[in-house]
């Protein structure tokens, strides 16, 4: 198969609806990352973002919609939590878990009785969603594994010749996933933070905001017992190990670690400016939403440079921030060094 990248004009989403009624798999921006989308209705349609992706079956996919009716014919026992946040939130980087009713393809909730939902801000999806009159299934474009397309470039280089058409809506404005939340007894629970922080969450819907014990687990800094493939995710080819230390310690320890070819540091633009070489950056220190942004255009960066030890930094845990760390922390699987005393 021939995979066309067409900038996405009002021609282009007129073809790429035709594609999607039809039930193929098209590459599409959202204003967080690509997408790999599919009418959510049909199985078949579902099973080929699968194959495309390389995702194991028993992941399930998020939702797209345009509009409130939209979430109405696919969930059900919507929690009043859910309309503030929709109110606040939508269109937006916010996944809801709701239960489902009966009308999606079975895949995309890959057997359980809930369904993660979300309405994009992206004009080009939004637009698409209306023209196909359709609940678009979309995972992250890239193949499984590899870090998250946040260009249409990207995608052209996982998913050429396994798709037959790529949307260009340039380069995605958040640049992270969606945080993914659901709701339990009253509490609203983080499956996966994003730019929607848990504080944002808390004064939106007035109540109760927890990290799933992960997150609690990651920002105590203990690593999973169990860690390998499972945790794999958003990784280039290069070992990627987090340095958890201050500004200054940070630069010697990588300038230390250079003692040959392909050793690189994933930093901060200031660390750069302070004469770190062999040096990609992911935004600057004072900006996690520029870090967001710029994550996994670098870490790709990394690859296409031939890195092969990438000496990353450790954000904090703090708001937007968390949601960078916690991308990290799953490209470096858990690896995290300390230098030094870290001066706080
Ligand atoms: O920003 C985003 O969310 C992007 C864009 C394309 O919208 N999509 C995305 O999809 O990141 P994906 O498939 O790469 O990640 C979906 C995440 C996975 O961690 C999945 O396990 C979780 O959402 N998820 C989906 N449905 C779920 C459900 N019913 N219950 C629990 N987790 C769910
Ligand atoms: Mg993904």
């Amino acid at each position: 198969m021939q995979t066309q990248l067409l900038s996405a004009t009002p021609q282009a989403v007129h073809r790429a609806a035709q594609l999607l009624q039809n039930g193929e798999v098209v590459g599409i921006p959202t204003e967080t990352v690509y997408g790999l989308a599919a009418n959510a209705t049909n199985a078949e349609a579902v099973q080929r973002i699968f194959n495309a992706k390389g995702r194991p079956q028993d992941n399930p996919l998020i939702v797209h919609i345009a509009s409130m009716d939209m979430l109405e014919r696919l969930a059900k026992d919507i929690p009043p939590a859910a309309y503030k946040l929709a109110e606040k939130f939508w269109p937006g980087p916010l996944t809801m878990v709701l239960p489902h009713q009966d009308s999606l393809a079975p895949q995309v909730s890959a057997g359980l009785d809930t369904v993660g939902i979300r309405m994009p801000s992206h004009p080009v999806a939004r637009s698409l969603i209306e023209q196909c009159g359709l609940p678009l299934a979309a995972p992250s474009a890239n193949r499984s594994g590899s870090p998250s397309p946040t260009t249409a470039t990207h995608v052209m280089n996982d998913m050429q010749g396994l798709i037959p058409l790529v949307l260009d809506g340039g380069a995605c404005e958040v640049g992270l996933e969606s945080t993914v939340i659901c709701f339990t007894q009253g509490d609203i629970l983080v499956l996966r933070p994003g730019v929607v922080t848990q504080q944002q969450l808390a004064d939106a819907a007035a109540c109760n905001v927890q990290l799933v014990p992960q997150e609690q687990a990651i920002r105590q800094n203990i690593a999973p017992k169990s860690p390998g493939m499972k945790y794999r995710h958003y990784a280039p080819k290069a070992t990627v190990v987090l340095v958890d230390a201050s500004d200054s310690e940070f630069i010697s320890y990588v300038k230390q670690q250079q003692t040959q070819q392909g050793i690189y540091a994933l930093c901060y633009s200031e660390d750069i400016s302070a004469g770190l070489t062999q040096a990609v950056s992911f935004g600057s220190k004072n900006s996690p939403a520029s870090q967001a942004e710029q994550l996994f255009s670098a870490l790709r960066r990394l690859d296409e440079l031939g890195a092969s030890l990438v000496y990353a930094r450790l954000p904090s845990e703090n708001g937007i921030s968390l949601a960078v760390r916690n991308r990290l922390l799953r490209a470096a699987e858990f690896r995290v060094v300390r230098p030094q005393h870290k001066q706080k």
